[in-house]
């Protein structure tokens, strides 16, 4: 097939970009867009700053755009983010304890059942490990109303949209390592005890290398029975780019239950990584030697 979205669907998978609602209105960025992923995700239009800026008043207006970008042109929509210790509203980062934990828990009942039945996957909780050797959670106000938040709000999320995917998501557990060993060691607990979790996704924001076990951590996380996707990939331009994304690509093809990749946004120039160069397609739009990369290794 001639483009990412229609090659990845090809064995099942899909092909995303990670967008915004603002630039919906210029026509390369939507053109590049509809003719080549099958998914989208909203980079910033779903997370609690933007969903509920004050307590219990909920805004969808920009969420529901992207939602509605992606379902009219066939599109999976993945949500992100429901939980986070990034992006939250002020008034929820001045809580703590069981005041938190229940504006928390609301924020994710009211958020999925406003999109029930619409989104493929939710990120439900992002980054809630620490980085470095500890492979344990990273303080946050919400780890500090206790450790059993990450369960309740996969519980919440279940509850409020059955047919969703729920995803734990992360960065630098791209390899295996302390980090995503932490979090292995929670999915597996999950599965254990019947906590409602679905699939993991790697955010896979890589510099100029690739760890060499990129394969072995999504297959070891799929052995546990659960889906993987490459849910915020960016490559650094430097190294060798074309290289590191038909490396990703070829990993996820060959787990079975890697079910697509995602890319954090489509032109160099709609990056959150300025200067970087991270993406597929040119500050013009065209199309970089990292792109045929991904195409050829769909
Ligand atoms: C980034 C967005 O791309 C930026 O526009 C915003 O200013 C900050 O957040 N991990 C995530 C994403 O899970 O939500 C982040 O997105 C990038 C890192």
């Amino acid at each position: 097939a001639s483009t990412l979205g229609a090659s990845a669907a090809q064995s099942g998978r899909y092909y995303g970009a990670a967008i915004a609602a603002g630039k919906l209105g210029d026509a390369t960025y939507t053109g590049i867009l509809t003719r080549e992923f099958n998914a989208v995700t909203p980079e910033n239009e779903m997370k609690w700053d933007a969903t509920e800026p004050s307590q219990g008043r909920y805004t969808f207006t920009n969420g529901d755009r992207i939602l509605n970008q992606g379902l009219s042109n066939g599109s999976k929509v993945r949500g992100h983010a429901l939980l986070w210790h990034a992006q939250q509203p002020g008034w929820a980062q001045s809580l703590s304890g069981s005041a938190l934990r229940s504006a928390a828990i609301n924020h994710v009942t009211q958020v999925a059942t406003h999109y029930q039945g619409k989104i493929y996957a939710w990120d439900v909780v992002n980054e809630a490990f620490a980085d470095g050797g500890s492979g344990a959670r990273r303080d946050s106000t919400l780890q500090r109303t206790g450790n059993d938040w990450i369960e309740a709000a996969f519980r919440a999320a279940r509850a409020a949209d059955p047919n969703a995917k729920l995803c734990y998501n992360d960065y630098n557990t791209d390899g295996v390592n302390a980090k995503s060993t932490g979090v292995y060691t929670m999915v597996k607990d999950f599965k254990a005890r019947g906590v409602p979790i679905d699939c993991v996704g790697f955010q896979s924001h890589l510099g100029t290398g690739i760890p060499g076990d990129y394969q072995a951590n999504l297959q070891r996380f799929a052995d546990l029975g659960v889906d993987v996707q490459i849910t915020e990939l960016d490559v650094a331009q430097g190294g060798n780019q074309a290289g590191i994304y038909a490396s990703v690509t070829r990993a996820c093809m060959a787990v079975s239950r890697c079910t697509g990749i995602t890319v954090w946004g489509i032109r160099d120039s709609d990056s959150w990584r300025t200067g970087e160069n991270p993406l597929l397609f040119d500050n013009s739009g065209n199309k970089k030697a990292a792109y045929t990369s991904v195409l050829t290794a769909l």
